[in-house]
């Protein structure tokens, strides 16, 4: 949610940071803006912004915009529309001072008023620009010193980069909540808010704490806390190239990442299978096998397609480890006063490691002592640093706002921990051997799957008309429905409810008719002919059925046809021809796939 980046060295800074704020826009995509430290005589800042996307931005830079130090911003409107004004960055009153923001700032009203007080006039109706003034107005001697005095005020959340005019040979960036990435380069330093904007410079980072600064030159970069101290930061290397951030031969990245599912899944098990014991090893856990035993519960938190990978891998957990699992959206759990109870194993699962509400969560279960791991795909990222240990779910970087290939991977992490906790308890070896053989499998039925695509494109011709769409399925089945719904309507904007099929008849059916289509998930599990009979009533509805299931339905209109595994790990393989009936219903409507309207990734506020 927003992108920031930022260059200094010796290259010309608009067209870097125009191609930053290109790989950064799957974060917010209502405007742009960038300044740089203008080289020449008259020397200054000059800021150019543009509501809209990107190339917007481009088409309006000035003829003259030459400077090899710069900041940009990639917004997803908070405070305020989404228009010029309100684009970042914001520059205080005399022009000196740029700032570009991601996050939010509680007390923006109150420092606003009591700027205007003082005489200072608003250019927006951002909470950003109170820091711009804030800077430009503190009489302390150095960049830092300035930043750091008006950060003193600020409540809420931020990841910023300053410029200002007399400091032309820096940059100074702070975080508190948001994420920033210093990339380290040679005689060039490079600022982010996601590496997905460095790696094709460079693969060394730095990952900014909550509470640390760091200022920028050419040559040098220095970290320090908030309150002046410094802090010791190595270079990590970044583990995907460039390319793996790259759309390659697709028109899409969800395409792409669709795609890779089956490479996704090799790459999470790579590793972890224990075949001597018919177990899994989970190095990052920090939990031992009496510390496993003595769980009594597991609570697992996420939001969106995270809380439905969630509610599967809760399942996945009761049936295997028999320990009584579920899953709450984080979003809610964190403002129920929550009892905390100390033998539940808490689980934060997220694709991003920055959604606020998950980090939210976590923060109040630490705060009450719980113990609370993390499942999540960033490496390094505000949720996996926050946690006690966890799994990283492995699946490479995701660009495309709608999640696809990390959900697969987070449910197939889940089925390791589940495995690993079953193991530890009463799962016997031959259960453990026979979950194992199914995970060994996945791969190869999800190229299977794949390879069905131009029949999926089909169905998704014949479905494209819906205005609205119903999704079943029961027990392992409801949460492949709940995710395939989100899907369908994120992307295509097609109406979509998702139910238990157990539950049709206590109200949803009154909507079956033949303008509603039915999406039904009918694995050969013993729930079968329990599915089978909701078929039915859907049809004596005349509804339309399209199922997902392991044999062709004689009650459905139309079956996609997915390879078996094992009944646990169905749910699995049942979600992925629904990803792609979502994009080609989403592509045949003309939907900006990668971005739908008002969604952006990384939700990073409230
Ligand atoms: C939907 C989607 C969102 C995210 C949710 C949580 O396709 O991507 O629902 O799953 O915003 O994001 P993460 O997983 O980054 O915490």
């Amino acid at each position: 949610m927003c992108g920031i980046v930022g260059y200094i060295g010796k290259r010309d800074v608009a067209p870097l940071l125009l191609e930053g704020l290109q790989r950064l826009e799957y974060r917010g995509y209502d405007s742009a803006g960038i300044a740089i430290h203008a080289s020449g005589k008259t020397g200054g800042l000059k800021t150019a912004k543009a509501k809209g996307r990107v190339r917007e931005l481009e088409s309006r830079l000035p003829k003259r915009f030459a400077g090899t130090t710069g900041i940009a911003h990639t917004r997803w409107a908070t405070h305020g529309a989404p228009n010029d004004e309100n684009a970042h960055p914001h520059v205080d009153a005399e022009g000196k001072v740029a700032v570009v923001h991601n996050g939010i700032i509680d007390n923006a009203a109150e420092l606003r008023a009591k700027l205007t007080a003082d005489g200072v006039e608003f250019a927006s109706e951002t909470d950003t620009e109170v820091l711009a003034h804030l800077i430009g107005r503190s009489q302390a001697e150095k960049l830092e010193e300035k930043v750091r005095e008006a950060l003193r005020h600020i409540e809420g959340t931020y990841g910023i980069a300053v410029l200002h005019s007399d400091f032309a040979d820096r940059i100074v960036v702070a975080r508190n909540g948001s994420p920033v990435v210093l990339g380290i380069g040679e005689k060039e330093m490079f600022v982010s808010s996601d590496v997905a904007a460095l790696v094709s410079h460079t693969r060394q980072v730095v990952t900014l704490d909550d509470g640390e600064m760091a200022t920028l030159k050419a040559d040098d970069y220095r970290t320090y806390t908030t309150e002046g101290s410094r802090t010791t930061s190595s270079p990590e290397t970044v583990e995907y190239a460039a390319e793996s951030y790259d759309m390659g031969a697709h028109d899409t990245y969800m395409h792409k990442e669709i795609s890779e599912q089956a490479d996704a899944v090799d790459r999470a098990l790579r590793g972890r299978i224990d075949d001597r014991f018919s177990t899994v090893h989970l190095g990052g856990l920090n939990l031992d096998a009496r510390e496993a035993r003595g769980v009594r519960r597991v609570k697992i938190l996420g939001c969106g397609t995270s809380y439905h990978a969630g509610q599967i891998g809760a399942q996945m957990i009761e049936e295997l480890a028999r320990i009584p699992s579920d899953a709450e959206p984080a979003s809610e759990f964190r403002y129920r006063n929550p009892v905390v109870d100390p033998d539940t194993l808490y689980v934060a699962v997220s694709q991003s490691g920055e959604t606020y509400d998950v980090l939210a969560a976590v923060q109040e279960l630490k705060r009450k002592g719980a113990r609370v791991l993390g499942l999540v795909n960033v490496v390094g990222s505000a949720i996996a640093r926050e946690t006690d240990g966890g799994i990283y779910v492995h699946a490479g970087p995701e660009v495309c706002v709608v999640s696809t290939k990390c959900f697969t991977n987070m449910v197939v992490s889940f089925a390791l921990l589940a495995l690993h906790l079953g193991r530890i308890r009463d799962l016997s070896v031959a259960d453990g051997k026979r979950i194992i053989d199914g995970l060994r499998r996945l791969p190869q039925q999800i190229t299977e799957i794949l390879a069905g695509e131009a029949e999926i494109k089909k169905l998704a011709g014949l479905y494209a008309d819906a205005k609205s769409m119903m999704f079943i399925g029961r027990v392992r089945g409801y949460p492949v429905a709940r995710e395939a719904s989100l899907k369908l309507k994120e992307v295509s904007y097609i109406h979509a409810e998702a139910y238990p099929a157990s539950e049709l008849k206590h109200g949803p059916l009154a909507l079956i008719e033949p303008a509603m289509p039915t999406v039904a998930i009918v694995p050969d599990d013993d729930l079968l002919e329990k599915n089978r009979a909701a078929l039915e009533e859907i049809k004596a509805r005349s509804g339309r059925i399209l199922a997902v299931a392991h044999q062709e339905q004689e009650k459905a209109d139309h079956t996609i046809v997915v390879p078996k595994n094992e009944p646990e790990l169905d749910p699995i393989l049942m979600g992925i021809p629904l990803q792609l009936l979502a994009y080609h219903t989403a592509l045949s409507l003309g939907r900006d796939i990668d971005k739908p309207r008002n969604l952006a990734k990384s939700v990073t506020v409230e």
